[in-house]
């Protein structure tokens, strides 16, 4: 079988769609509306976040996944990575999370911070794999259902 070529690219204005399509295939995460998602990328200028792509049947580029993360003061916060729930588990997300890593330490980031559901255990594993640890917890951190959040960090740099 064909390895599935993935390219990973900067996120522009006109993936959020796109963007929205995947996150809402996935039922347990929290939905944002397009101007949420609008005023994130925006606020770092579009120049953090990155998409993922693949080739569909006819040769089109589709986008498949997206990772969503800000750095200031030397701090990368994750806030926000998904998959298209048909692609999980064949490499995408390792590729953009490779990607946010290393542009966080290329822009001298001293750690990468995410929270995650408590109940998410694909996702921490998922985390676990780069060795992000659990730092800390916050309390009814997410709402629809209300739930703790973990606070997990990578240290990238010193
Ligand atoms: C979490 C997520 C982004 C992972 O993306 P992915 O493309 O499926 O992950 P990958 O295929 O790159 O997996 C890399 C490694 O992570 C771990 N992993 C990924 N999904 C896992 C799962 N469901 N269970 C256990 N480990 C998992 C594995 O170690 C995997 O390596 P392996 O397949 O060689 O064993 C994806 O499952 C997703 O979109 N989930 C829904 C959205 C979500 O919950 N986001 C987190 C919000 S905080």
């Amino acid at each position: 079988m064909k390895a599935l070529e993935v390219r990973v690219r900067r996120v522009r204005k006109g993936d959020i769609d796109r963007i929205i399509d995947i996150e809402r295939s996935w039922h347990h995460l929290s939905h944002w509306s397009v101007d949420s998602y609008y005023r994130l990328l925006n606020d770092d200028n579009f120049t953090s976040s990155f998409v993922a792509e693949i080739e569909d049947e006819k040769g089109r580029s589709k986008i498949v996944g997206f990772i969503i993360f800000h750095i200031a003061a030397s701090v990368s916060e994750i806030y926000n990575i998904a998959v298209e729930n048909g692609h999980a588990r064949s490499g995408i997300g390792k590729q953009l999370m490779l990607a946010a890593i290393h542009e966080s330490e290329g822009r001298k980031a001293s750690k990468v911070v995410l929270e995650v559901r408590k109940s998410n255990s694909p996702a921490i594993n998922f985390y676990l794999k780069f060795n992000f640890t659990i730092a800390g917890e916050r309390k009814n951190y997410y709402s629809n259902p209300v739930e703790d959040a973990y606070v997990m960090e990578l240290q990238v740099s010193d």
